[in-house]
């Protein structure tokens, strides 16, 4: 068990949505496309419906950024950041990279964080100043817990890049495929796109990549994961360098912080052209 008053129901939200999430996977559920590539799904919404369920018995008063059908004011002051299916891609071509994702924020300030893949079982959780961790069971066992920490790597040339693609099929994918092939001139390991922005921060916090890359992402998609990251010892910013923020879409860069400027260089000069 962390440390935080919501630690746990954070946790519980998250299980319920996993078990929604499992019921559907690899069954025909209903799906509405929203933008070309961009779907929701029946599972996408009774998963957020569970959480917001639950979240609301315990506190009334607190406010919801969801991406299915809460945007409350990002200002406000007890805030729930939720992504109850990171990866619809993926969920729905039944691929099992996905996940629930969960942040509580206060007066703008991240304070918790879970992501939950249901499929793989694993759990990444963090509150704000006692650590990132993970865990294969529901994490309410503080020995059950292993603590995550960012990649040693300290050049471009040692790491592994993740990247990912917004809805956009047009400049902005352009772009990023411009930075992916500046980022391979670097002898990278590798580029990976797994396809849930969510899970790609904690995996840059376990040290799988050193590096993570998105030209647009929602606060939903990157809120829980960014705490997991920081608090594993990474560095985040949007692909200018400016500080992440919850006020609507933004660039990202994630990385093992040893690796940020050197990376900055590649994301800054190839979104400055999206
Ligand atoms: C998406 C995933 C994906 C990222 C997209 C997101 P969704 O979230 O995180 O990895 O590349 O930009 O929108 O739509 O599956 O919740
Ligand atoms: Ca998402
Ligand atoms: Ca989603």
């Amino acid at each position: 068990m962390l440390p935080h008053p919501y630690y746990e129901i954070a946790c519980q939200a998250a299980h319920n949505a996993g078990e929604i999430l499992k019921s559907h996977f690899r069954q025909s559920v209903s799906i509405r496309s929203k933008s070309a590539g961009d779907f929701v799904s029946q599972a996408d919404l009774e998963a957020e419906s569970s959480i917001v369920d639950l979240i609301k018995k315990t506190c009334p008063s607190h406010q919801f950024l969801a991406e299915e059908s809460h945007r409350d004011r990002f200002d406000a002051p007890e805030l729930w950041v939720i992504d109850p299916l990171d990866g619809t891609s993926n969920f729905l071509h039944g691929i099992p990279q996905f996940a629930v994702s969960i942040a509580y924020s206060r007066n703008g300030k991240a304070e918790l964080g879970v992501v939950y893949n249901p499929i793989s079982g694993e759990w990444f959780v963090a509150v704000e100043g006692s650590g990132a961790w993970t865990s294969e069971k529901f994490p309410a066992n503080k020995s059950e817990l292993r603590k995550l920490a960012v990649a040693p790597d300290s050049s471009l040339a040692d790491t592994m890049v993740a990247v990912g693609f917004y809805y956009d099929r047009g400049k902005i994918m352009e772009a990023t495929l411009r930075a992916i092939s500046e980022f391979f001139r670097k002898s990278i390991h590798g580029v990976r796109r797994f396809g849930a922005a969510s899970l790609d921060l904690a995996q840059v916090a376990r040290g799988d990549y050193g590096v993570f890359m998105e030209f647009k992402l929602q606060p939903w998609d990157h809120a829980a994961g960014a705490l997991i990251l920081s608090e594993a010892g990474g560095t985040l910013s949007d692909c200018l360098g400016n500080p992440l923020s919850l006020n609507g879409p933004t660039s990202i860069l994630a990385t093992n912080g040893t690796l940020h400027l050197e990376a900055l260089e590649i994301a800054q000069r190839n979104y400055r052209d999206a």
